[in-house]
């Protein structure tokens, strides 16, 4: 017998039927072992390598084991109050870059985050029961207050309420995610537990967030900075449709030190950044052979930073290529959008209903 078999008849004889009813997706998903994943990426710019090594070589490897939906967030990127041109070629641009990167619109739910406006219901709900002192001690919340203090808006508070709205809309348990969503992920938890135990419900599984290789990434900056972003200083994050010209130049600009004076010395921040670099995108090899370089104080940046470049190069190559074509075929991307819509709506107009009755909504009542 079956595994999903065996825990139907074991809910029988325990009289769980009405239970199974409610839950039966959950349960389902659970006892496939394909448990389903939700994660996104804002539009507001082009993807780097963080974005790529941080989350989106986790969703290419995790599409083919678990319901996965992904998708772009751009009702998060209106906190930065783009103008309606930039955020349709930003939305467009991420979706590009989702494709050459290896989602397939076939097997995961690709679609856009305004295309799916139960969220937004899910996140007026959620919003009651979140309360203003929890959200001012969000670190990300509070770098906003102090690097942007003329915009510091009610979205930029209650983002990670939207956060949990997305996730949990799909009922997601595992989100893959770099290591700077950890703490949103930790409220994602919070709110997802405090709905089920006000209305006495199991509705929402507590969503975690996930790396293969157990540790949550982050990918340093060029500029010596510790994460590589899409808004910080100029040269410091490598785009995945940055041409080989432009590598070079952005890697040759790195920022390093004066070099070690005698072997054995210890390897200052900047550096260790590079390093860093190379190991994820250059030979183990490579890697070792500019370590014992710096090492023995032999080390020459302008050799390792040309190898980096590189190494860079070769990996964003043929990313690159397909980011090319596929910005030439609008019907296809339209195709996907479209595709990815209908699938997150069927699944998040399933949770709204379902919570509309748990909360106590009339309409749930009359149809
Ligand atoms: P965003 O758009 O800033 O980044 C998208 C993803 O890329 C990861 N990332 C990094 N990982 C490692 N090193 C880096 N330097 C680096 N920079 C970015 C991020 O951790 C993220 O996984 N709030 C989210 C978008 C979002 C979301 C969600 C994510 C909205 N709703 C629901 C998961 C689930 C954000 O701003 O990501």
């Amino acid at each position: 017998m079956g595994v999903l078999a065996a825990a139907k008849q074991s809910m029988r004889r325990h009289n769980l039927f009405a239970f199974h009813e409610q839950y039966s997706l959950t349960i389902k998903y659970y006892f496939c072992g394909m448990e389903t994943v939700v994660s996104g990426i804002r539009s507001t710019g082009h993807l780097h390598l963080g974005n790529y090594f941080g989350a989106i070589k986790n969703f290419v490897k995790m599409q083919h084991q678990h319901r996965c939906y992904f998708f772009i967030a751009d009702y998060h990127s209106l906190t930065t109050h783009p103008t309606p041109e930039d955020l349709y070629r930003n939305v467009r641009q991420v979706l590009i870059e989702y494709l050459a990167a290896g989602i397939d619109p076939e097997v995961a739910t690709l679609y856009v985050q305004s295309d799916v406006p139960e969220v937004a219901e899910l996140y007026l709900l959620l919003n009651m029961n979140a309360y203003k002192g929890e959200l001012e001690r969000c670190t990300s919340f509070k770098d906003k207050v102090r690097t942007q203090p003329d915009n510091v808006n009610a979205g930029l508070l209650t983002y990670p309420v939207l956060m949990a709205a997305d996730i949990i809309i799909h009922k997601a348990t595992k989100v893959p995610v770099g290591k700077d969503q950890e703490q949103h992920l930790e409220m994602a938890r919070t709110f997802a537990n405090r709905f089920n135990r006000m209305y006495k419900t199991e509705c929402f599984p507590p969503p975690y967030a996930y790396n293969f290789d157990e540790e949550l990434v982050k990918v340093p900056g060029l500029d010596g900075s510790t994460k590589m972003g899409k808004s910080g200083a100029e040269g410091n994050a490598i785009f995945l449709a940055d041409d080989p010209k432009t590598i070079r130049k952005k890697v040759m600009r790195a920022t390093t030190d004066s070099g070690p004076a005698q072997p054995g010395e210890p390897v200052s921040p900047p550096v260790q950044n590079l390093f860093n670099l190379m190991g994820i995108v250059s030979s183990q090899e490579t890697v070792a052979h500019f370590l014992d370089a710096y090492k023995q104080a032999t080390i020459r940046y302008g050799d390792m930073k040309k190898q980096l470049a590189e190494d860079m190069i070769a990996f964003t190559a043929p990313l690159r290529e397909r980011i090319l074509a596929l910005d030439a075929d609008e019907e296809h991307l339209r195709k996907v959008a479209r595709l990815g819509a209908e699938k997150a709506r069927e699944s998040a107009r399933e949770t709204i209903r379902e919570i509309r009755e748990i909360i106590g909504f009339s309409s749930a009542h009359t149809g």
